[in-house]
């Protein structure tokens, strides 16, 4: 399929975004909170068919040593036909950090091993919601 990828959000529609990311099981974000969080971060990849949004990811990072990774998410109808990997390979082509980092929903982990990425043994995380981010899976 021919997705068109880019790296700014000037035709972004917030609406539409905070849509994507609820239908891919990412979870509910206000748009005008999500359009501040990607404008502020370093990287962003966005992509779309035919005008329509149907992917996208975002990094934050100190430009020099370290990244991390978000909000990598597909819609469902167009999820298996190679854009995740694609939106994946275009976010490490703009991160050339000795550290890049992500954790991925639970179930997911397979996807980003095929990109290096490995468990922490050592990695951490203090989440405000930590009773839901526990039932989700993410902490023991
Ligand atoms: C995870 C997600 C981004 C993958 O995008 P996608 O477009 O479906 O993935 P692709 O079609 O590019 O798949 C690329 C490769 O990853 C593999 N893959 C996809 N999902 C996988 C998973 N959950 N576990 C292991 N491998 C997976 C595919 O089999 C494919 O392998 P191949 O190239 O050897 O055939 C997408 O399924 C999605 O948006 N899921 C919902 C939101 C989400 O959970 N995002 C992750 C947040 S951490």
């Amino acid at each position: 399929m021919d997705f068109e990828l880019c790296h700014d959000l000037i035709a972004m529609d917030w609406t539409e975004a905070a849509a994507l990311i609820r239908v891919a099981g990412l979870g509910e974000r206000k748009p005008d909170k999500m359009r501040r969080a990607w404008e502020n971060s370093q990287l962003v990849c966005v992509a779309r068919v035919k005008g329509q949004l149907v992917g996208l990811g975002r990094a934050i990072s100190d430009g020099e040593f370290h990244a991390v990774i978000y909000d990598v998410a597909v819609l469902p109808e167009f999820q298996g036909k190679g854009l995740g990997r694609r939106i994946m390979d275009a976010l490490l082509n703009g991160l050339p950090m000795d550290t890049v980092l992500l954790y991925a929903v639970p179930g997911k982990q397979g996807f980003y091993k095929q990109f290096g990425f490995e468990p922490l043994l050592t990695g951490m995380a203090r989440f405000q919601r930590r009773e839901r981010m526990k039932t989700l899976g993410y902490i023991p």
